[in-house]
C-alpha cells in the first residue's frame, strides 16, 4: 500500500449548477430530493450504491465507494441553474413528463424554489428553440462576465463551500475547431469580437473554468473540448469531463461490442435506430444538431473493435445510426439494433436488440456521479481532463496524443483504479497468479 494523496475533506455545501433545466436536469434534481427524503433509492449511481474491491480476493474488503473516498453527501447539495424558459423546476419536470405526478407533488416545494437564471442563448446554435429568459450583452465577453457574476452570487446567496457546473442544455449545431479555439488569447479576443465559432455552451464552460470550477458536458457539442479552454483549466485547476452522457443505445453498444471482440466474432453491420419524443428529440430533428450527435454515436464502434488490428473481422463494418423524432413516446425511447455478425468459417448470425428505455432515468444517476466525482477531483488537486470519468460518456475527452477508451469494462477499471490510487491502495490487475503459488 502506498501513501494516500492529499484530498481536502468535503465539508460544507456543494452547489451543483445545471445549464438547462430540461428532462435530464429535473430528473436528477427531483431524484436527489426523493432519495434524500427516503422515498426512493439511488439506483444506477456508482457513487451511492457501488463498491470497490481492495487488496486480494481473500481479504474480503469491498467498501462502498462513498465510504472509501470523501464525497459530498446528498444532503449537502444545493441545485441551481439557467434556462431560456422561466418555468421553475417543478413546472419543468411536469413539462418533461419523465417522473410520476404523485412523486413530484411530494417534493413540490423544494422543486419550486429552483428558478432558472437568465440564460446565455443564441438561436443560431439551437435552431428549434426560442425562449424569453435570455441575457442581453454587448458581446460574448460581457455575457461570460454576467455568468461569472451569477456563479459568485449563487455561491454567496446559498453559503456554499464549492461548486460544480454541468451543461445539460440542448445539443448545439455541429462545429469544428477554429483558430479562435486554438489558445486562450485567441479565445478571449474572439469573445470580445463576438466570433461565430463560440456557441453558448463554450461561454458557460469558459465562465466556470475561469472561476476554477469543475465543468462537465452532458451533450455532444464541443464546449470545453478545445485547446483554449483546456489550457485555462490547467491554469485554474478546474477538472473537466465530457462529452455526451452514455445512456440508452450507446450504453448497450459499449456493453455488447467488447464481448463480441473478446471472442473474435466478426461484425459485418450494425444498424441502430430509435424513436424519441421529448424536447431533446425535437432539437435533434434539426439536421445540424443531429450531425453533432451522430458523430458522437458513430465513433464508438471503431475504437472498440479496432479494425486496424482485426481487419478480417471488422474492416468492412457498416455502421448506421438513426434518431427519429416521434412525439407520442415522450422521454420513453425505443431503440432497435440489428447486428450482423459472423463466426467460425465465416458463418453468418444475427443479433437483435429491442431496448425500451427511459433516457433521463438512465442519465440522472450519471449527472449525480459526475458532479460528486468532479468535486472530489477538485479537492484532490486534479485539474484538466478527467479521463477516469470516460465511463460516463459517449465521446470521452482525452489527451490529443491518445485515442479515447470506449470499452465500458476498461473504463470501469480505470475509474476504480483511480479511486484506489487516490487512497494509496494497490491497483488491481486481475493477474491472480499469487493465489496459486
Ligand atoms: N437524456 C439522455 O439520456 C441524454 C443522454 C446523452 C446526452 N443527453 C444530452 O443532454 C442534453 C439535455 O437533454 P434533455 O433530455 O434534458 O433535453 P431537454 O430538451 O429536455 O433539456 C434541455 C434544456 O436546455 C435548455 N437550453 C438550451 N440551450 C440553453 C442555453 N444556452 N442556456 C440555458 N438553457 C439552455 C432548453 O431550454 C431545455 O430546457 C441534450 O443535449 C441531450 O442530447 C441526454
Amino acid at each position: 500500500m502506498k501513501n494516500s494523496l492529499k484530498i481536502t475533506e468535503a465539508t460544507g455545501k456543494l452547489g451543483v449548477l445545471l445549464v438547462g433545466l430540461g428532462a435530464v436536469s429535473t430528473t436528477t434534481i427531483a431524484g436527489v430530493f426523493a432519495i434524500r427524503r427516503g422515498l426512493s433509492k439511488p439506483i444506477g449511481s456508482l457513487t451511492q450504491m457501488g463498491t470497490v474491491r481492495l487488496g486480494k480476493r481473500t481479504e474480503a474488503r469491498s467498501p462502498l465507494i462513498k465510504d472509501f473516498v470523501p464525497l459530498a453527501g446528498l444532503d449537502d447539495i444545493v441545485f441551481g441553474g439557467w434556462d431560456i424558459y422561466t418555468e421553475n423546476s417543478y413546472e419543468a419536470a411536469k413539462t418533461a413528463g419523465v417522473l410520476d405526478g404523485a412523486l413530484l407533488e411530494q417534493i413540490r416545494p423544494e422543486l419550486e424554489e429552483i428558478r432558472p437564471m437568465a440564460a446565455v442563448f443564441d438561436q443560431r446554435y439551437v435552431k428549434r428553440l426560442e425562449g424569453p429568459n435570455v441575457k442581453k450583452g454587448k458581446n460574448k465577453r460581457e455575457l461570460a462576465e454576467a455568468l461569472r457574476e451569477d456563479i459568485r452570487n449563487f455561491k454567496k446567496q446559498h453559503n456554499l463551500d464549492r461548486l460544480v457546473l454541468i451543461w445539460c442544455g440542448s445539443t448545439e449545431v455541429f462545429l469544428t475547431e477554429t483558430a479562435a479555439h486554438a489558445n486562450l488569447a485567441n479565445f478571449e479576443q474572439a469573445l470580445e469580437a463576438n466570433d461565430d465559432s463560440i456557441p453558448s455552451s463554450m461561454i458557460y464552460a469558459y465562465a466556470a473554468i475561469k472561476e476554477g470550477i469543475p465543468y462537465a458536458n452532458a451533450a455532444p457539442n464541443l464546449s470545453a473540448d478545445i485547446p483554449a479552454l483546456l489550457q485555462l483549466a490547467q491554469e485554474t485547476g478546474s477538472p473537466v469531463c465530457g462529452k455526451d452522457l452514455k445512456t440508452g443505445q450507446t450504453l448497450i453498444k459499449t456493453i455488447i461490442a467488447p464481448g463480441l471482440k473478446a471472442r473474435l466474432l466478426g461484425v459485418e453491420g450494425w444498424y441502430s435506430t430509435n424513436i424519441l419524443g421529448n424536447r431533446d428529440g425535437e432539437v435533434l430533428d434539426d439536421p445540424e444538431s443531429f450531425k453533432t450527435k451522430e458523430e458522437s454515436k458513430k465513433s464508438v464502434l471503431d475504437y472498440i473493435l479496432q479494425p486496424n488490428l482485426y481487419p478480417d473481422l471488422y474492416k468492412d463494418l457498416c455502421h448506421v445510426v438513426r434518431i427519429n423524432y416521434y412525439p407520442p413516446r415522450g422521454d420513453n425511447k425505443e431503440g432497435w439494433d440489428n447486428i450482423d455478425i459472423f463466426g467460425w468459417l465465416g458463418y453468418p448470425m444475427q443479433l437483435k436488440i429491442n431496448f425500451l428505455c427511459r433516457d433521463s432515468i438512465l442519465a440522472a444517476p450519471i449527472v449525480l456521479d459526475v458532479a460528486l466525482f468532479l468535486d472530489l477531483a477538485k479537492r484532490a488537486g486534479m485539474g484538466g481532463i478527467q479521463e477516469w470519468l470516460s465511463f460516463y460518456f459517449k465521446s470521452p475527452m482525452h489527451a490529443p496524443e491518445l485515442y479515447p477508451e470506449h470499452d465500458l469494462f476498461i473504463q470501469m477499471m480505470k475509474l476504480k483504479n483511480t479511486l484506489r490510487h487516490l487512497r494509496g491502495e494497490d491497483l488491481i490487475t486481475h493477474l491472480g497468479v499469487e493465489y496459486y503459488d
